[in-house]
């Protein structure tokens, strides 16, 4: 397949961006393309941006390049939707076509402002990462502020790197703005900083909301704060994170912080700290609030540094979302929960139901299905070993496994397809987290796309997310095997 390449010197703007998308999207390949998650038309995507709940409709902005399926040159590409299943792809929002952008419109958020969508970004141009606002009054063409940038270096605290300074996130409080971005230290950690504005464009500096430790990454991005159930959590995103046990294995993570911000000092005081994902592509998480009330997450489903199969083989495409996920707190800890209206909108076959065993080791064969949902609530009693094998050919498999003896789960996508390299010194194909039983019980809901796996323990305490790339035609097997003493399991598999 070819893309027709935008000539070499040609300015990059919104309309060039839109009629490249419009005359090359149909030649991208599909064989990998997700059937039900967030993906951009044609081209690079990486972080969420602007996630709002507006008039309405929720709007997803995210970090885009359409010319070719690599991080270059990045613009903000542009959807909304009615139910966060269906997408309606809009123009691209924003190109780098000023001079404080020009090497990338990097990532930032969303605030309705007197019925007016305000959008607050990283500008990045060499070596200087600034913050500016574009506006919209059709919430569709985007004009950016004769103030900008409306952040600039100067105003940053002495222990700051002006070059690592970014991914703004507007909130509201009272009647006053605020907004969370993250700098690089001159220790090389990571920083995010608070500032207050009345208008969203003339900003004060306030304070340093949190500092991280060397044992806390070298730098912090796409940073989100947010009231849940009573607590304040900040989701942050840390370059190069130390391994701690089963925590961590990525080149960068996603970390969620739970604790008391006290608005008047301008400071978080952290009670607990996990990483929000144990799968391998995960990253730069993004929150909203809709008119439910409900507090919902998005990720990038992808890591830098991987390599990117669908790029590699020339597909014209790279990176999608992860499924939409209402956070909620358990025992002070963030867990996520799939939307249900991705289930709601998806025709259910049930294939296993109720089934009950005990006493003995046994072997499911026979289900198929390489896109869909499975769900499954085992109580384990006295077992050794429990195996999901899904998106299984003839010389693939995906493997999910649980240990009761560690209470381990783990994703292995050692023999699922094309291999995938990475950044870290960990292996990239193995992850696993402790998942203890509740009553004895393990319950698993499973995400199955063209090239994703997301796998959802007892109730979204822990998730596992990963692409996956097989390479047979036939690689729609799922197979259960158990190995017990004593054992009853309720299983009940679904197609999405
Ligand atoms: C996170 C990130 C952000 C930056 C954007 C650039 O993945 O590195 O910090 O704004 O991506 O595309």
């Amino acid at each position: 397949q070819s893309f027709v390449l935008a000539s070499k010197d040609s300015e990059f703007t919104v309309e060039k961006a839109n009629e490249y998308i419009a005359a090359n999207k149909d030649n991208v390949i599909q064989t990998y393309r997700l059937h039900y998650h967030f993906m951009a038309p044609i081209g690079w995507i990486n972080d969420p941006n602007g996630f709002i709940y507006h008039k309405g409709e929720y709007h997803l902005f995210y970090q885009y390049n359409p010319y070719s399926a690599t991080a270059n040159k990045i613009h903000w590409g542009h959807a909304k939707s009615k139910d966060l299943v269906h997408w309606e792809h809009l123009p691209v929002a924003m190109a780098p076509d000023h001079d404080y952008d020009a090497d990338g419109v990097f990532s930032g958020s969303s605030m309705e402002k007197d019925g007016k969508l305000y959008v607050m970004y990283t500008g990045n141009s060499e070596n200087r990462q600034v913050q500016c606002v574009a506006v919209s009054e059709d919430d569709i063409t985007f004009e950016k502020v004769a103030e900008n940038p409306v952040i600039e270096a100067s105003t940053l605290p002495s222990n700051a790197q002006p070059q690592d300074f970014r991914d703004p996130k507007v909130i509201k409080r009272d009647d006053r703005y605020y907004v969370v971005t993250v700098s690089k230290t001159t220790e090389n950690t990571g920083q995010v900083l608070l500032y207050q504005s009345e208008d969203l464009i003339k900003w004060e500096f306030k304070s340093i909301l949190l500092q991280g430790t060397s044992a806390q990454g070298i730098m912090w991005e796409c940073p989100d704060v947010f009231e849940l159930d009573g607590k304040d959590v900040l989701i942050l995103s840390a370059i190069q994170m130390p391994v701690v046990g089963d925590d961590y294995h990525n080149i960068d993570s996603v970390i969620a912080f739970v604790g008391t911000i006290d608005w008047d000092e301008g400071n978080f005081q952290v009670e607990t700290m996990k990483e929000l994902d144990h799968g391998m592509d995960f990253y730069a998480t993004q929150t909203l609030l809709d008119d439910k009330g409900r507090r919902v997450a998005i990720s990038w489903m992808n890591m830098w540094g991987r390599s990117y199969p669908t790029a590699e083989l020339g597909q014209g495409w790279a990176g999608a979302m992860t499924l939409p996920r209402i956070l909620s707190l358990k025992y002070n800890y963030l867990v996520q929960t799939p939307i249900p209206e991705i289930i709601d909108n998806y025709n259910v076959v049930t294939a296993i139901n109720d089934t009950s065993i005990r006493n003995s080791s046994f072997i499911v064969t026979g289900v198929r299905g390489a896109v869909g949902h499975l769900e499954l609530v085992l109580e384990i009693i006295d077992a050794s070993y429990f195996e999901i094998l899904v998106r299984m050919g003839q010389n693939e498999k995906t493997f999910i496994v649980y240990m009761p003896a560690t209470n381990e789960l783990i994703l292995n996508r050692t023999m699922s397809g094309m291999s995938i390299s990475g950044g870290e010194d960990l292996s990239v194909d193995q992850r696993q987290v402790k998942v203890p039983l509740e009553d004895n019980k393990l319950s698993l809901e499973i995400f199955l796309d063209s090239s994703s796996v997301e796998i959802f323990a007892n109730n979204g305490t822990e998730t596992l997310t990963a692409n996956i790339y097989p390479t047979e035609e036939s690689s729609d097997g799922i197979q259960f095997t158990v190995v017990a003493n004593e054992y009853i399991a309720d299983t009940n598999q679904d197609n999405v």
